[in-house]
């Protein structure tokens, strides 16, 4: 039986990170809205409790019943969680003097308390919030402080019961993930046997049982996680199940032929349309962005709906949604937002039952599930691409003529980032665990280059040149949500811009988007 550990959702924007560190210690878990928690589901081992952007004194301030859990499981509170659980029992919360923000030491606490095995004296955590506990219910002991927070952590007397007012989850907290891993893997028992290999072994048993001889479709993208879900239905139902993959024509230089041929060496059975005249003519003289993405999304659907039409006898339709896709995230106004699916509107339509074997996995995890996969690793460390493609970089209508023009630049700066590689202090090549040399691609989220709407004067040899602007735009970022500009090196800025200019026909400037996330976004429409 699966193993799981619950974490209720208080609206934190660490949450997800929560999850993510549980997982990292080979252990499942679903992040569940703090209402949610399930009743008598013997797989759960423990819960923890998440932060949230509220006070515990709010009149919107969100309340879990604790009576479906404390003393069922091992309960962990984190920040909002500790003091949500001290306040409902009988301790004090009031607003701290100085908000409690970044950095701070364990200067002292309790070395034999299993919570904190393995930790080193001065253990580094980090804090981030408004209020502090100042008296803790009855029963209940300070377990650690920092200097300017008394109760930085406490536990129940005789209860597996702890709150930290600190985030074990994030980066800083040094000694964090030995805490977690305390919590999930001595406290709850987690047997740590959630691992790729493990996930690939169970799904595949799961999908021969779910889909016998039915026939599935799936729509590629390029993208990781289609191709990934692709490749594990492939070994669980091989020629079962067919794979479309649609060209709209703004799909980087030469990216439908080199995936079309990935995909036949990875042994899928694929058909690739190539639908780029109906795109072309449909945004002929468009210009609005949404408008543009309407009129791509609704012709996807229509190129792939009637291909699988084709297909009569399918029953299925597979997509690679993830778990971030899925996890209903809170905002402060208590409204659940759901994120967007990638192929928006596919299943409404086409009356298929849906399969989505990668709907538990994280990011990273849908990237080991690829490696255990046997994938190419240019395959699993492919940035993301919008779906409506070079549309959106495209600033105002859409020509073939500004399409190639926008496809060398792309393919220059990609090409560029791919080849460019880090090195450490001594001048090696730095490689990863997997024996993979790191370029500054793998530094970078996601990188592109946007046609800019201006033209602007230039000389080249004796001639004025009156030709088109570019912007190169790459970001760092752990999920898409925020961004920052990546800090490439000049001396690679300055080669690709030459390169652009001295090859592209049709554009003499290149400029850098030095602007994060918010408040601009990662694409320019
Ligand atoms: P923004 O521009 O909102 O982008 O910061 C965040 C992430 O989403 C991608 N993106 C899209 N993906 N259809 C998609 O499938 C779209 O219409 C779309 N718009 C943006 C973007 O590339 C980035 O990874």
């Amino acid at each position: 039986m699966q193993q799981k550990i619950i974490i209720l959702d208080f609206g934190s924007q660490t949450t997800q990170l929560i999850g993510r560190r549980v997982r990292e210690l080979d252990t499942f878990c679903e992040i569940l809205p703090y209402n949610k928690m399930p009743k008598d589901d013997p797989t759960v081992i423990g819960v923890i409790l998440s932060g949230s952007p509220f006070s515990v004194y709010d009149k919107e301030a969100f309340k879990a019943d604790m009576n479906e859990i404390r003393g069922k499981y091992p309960i962990l509170g984190i920040c909002y969680g500790a003091q949500y659980m001290s306040y409902l029992y009988g301790g004090k919360v009031e607003p701290a003097n100085t908000r409690e923000y970044g950095r701070a030491n364990l200067q002292t606490f309790e070395k034999e308390n299993p919570l904190f095995k393995g930790f080193k004296d001065y253990s580094q955590v980090w804090m981030s919030h408004g209020d502090t506990i100042t008296a803790l219910p009855e029963g209940f002991r300070c377990i650690a402080s920092t200097e300017k927070v008394k109760y930085a952590a406490y536990q129940a007397e005789n209860e597996k019961l702890w709150g930290v007012q600190f985030h074990p989850e994030v980066f800083h907290s040094i000694q964090g993930t030995q805490l977690l891993k305390n919590f999930v893997v001595d406290i709850c028992g987690g047997r740590q046997d959630w691992s790729p290999a493990n996930f690939v072994e169970t799904t595949v048993a799961e999908l021969k049982a779910q889909l016998g001889s039915d026939r599935v479709i799936l729509g590629l993208s390029g993208g990781v996680d289609s191709s990934v879900a692709a490749v594990l239905l492939n070994k669980a139902i091989g020629k079962n199940l067919t794979c479309i993959f649609v060209d709209h024509g703004m799909l980087r230089k030469n990216e439908f032929k080199n995936v079309l041929h990935d995909y036949e060496c990875l042994g899928l059975n694929v058909i690739g349309v190539d639908a780029s005249e109906k795109f072309f003519s449909e945004l002929e003289g468009v210009t609005e962005p949404e408008k543009k993405r309407k009129i791509i999304g609704k012709g996807f659907i229509d190129v792939f709906d009637a291909e699988a039409q084709k297909i009569t006898d399918a029953k299925w339709l597979a997509q690679g949604t993830i778990y971030p896709d899925r996890i209903e995230s809170l905002n402060i106004t208590g409204r659940v937002i759901k994120s967007h699916h990638n192929v928006g509107g596919l299943p409404e339509k086409m009356n298929l039952k849906l399969c989505e074997p990668l709907k538990w996995l994280f990011k990273d995890e849908v990237r080991r599930v690829g490696r255990q996969l046997g994938m190419p690793e240019h395959l699993i460390t492919r940035h993301p691409f919008p779906g409506p493609g070079l549309a959106v970089r495209i600033l105002g209508d859409i020509t073939r003529e500004k399409v190639r023009i926008l496809q060398d630049a792309d393919d220059i700066f990609i090409q560029g980032l791919r080849d460019w590689k880090i090195k450490d202090a001594d001048g090696n090549v730095v490689k990863d665990q997997y024996g993979n040399e790191q370029t500054l691609y793998h530094q970078v989220w996601q990188a592109g280059v946007i046609l800019l709407p201006v033209k602007s004067v230039g000389v080249m040899g004796d001639e004025r040149t009156y030709e088109r602007a570019v912007a190169l735009r790459a970001v760092t970022s752990t999920d898409a949500m925020t961004a920052d500009w990546a800090h490439l090196p000049y001396e690679f800025m300055a080669q690709v811009s030459n390169d652009i200019i001295n090859k592209v026909r049709g554009v003499n400037r290149v400029c850098y988007d030095i602007s994060s996330k918010p408040p601009s976004t990662i694409e320019w429409e």
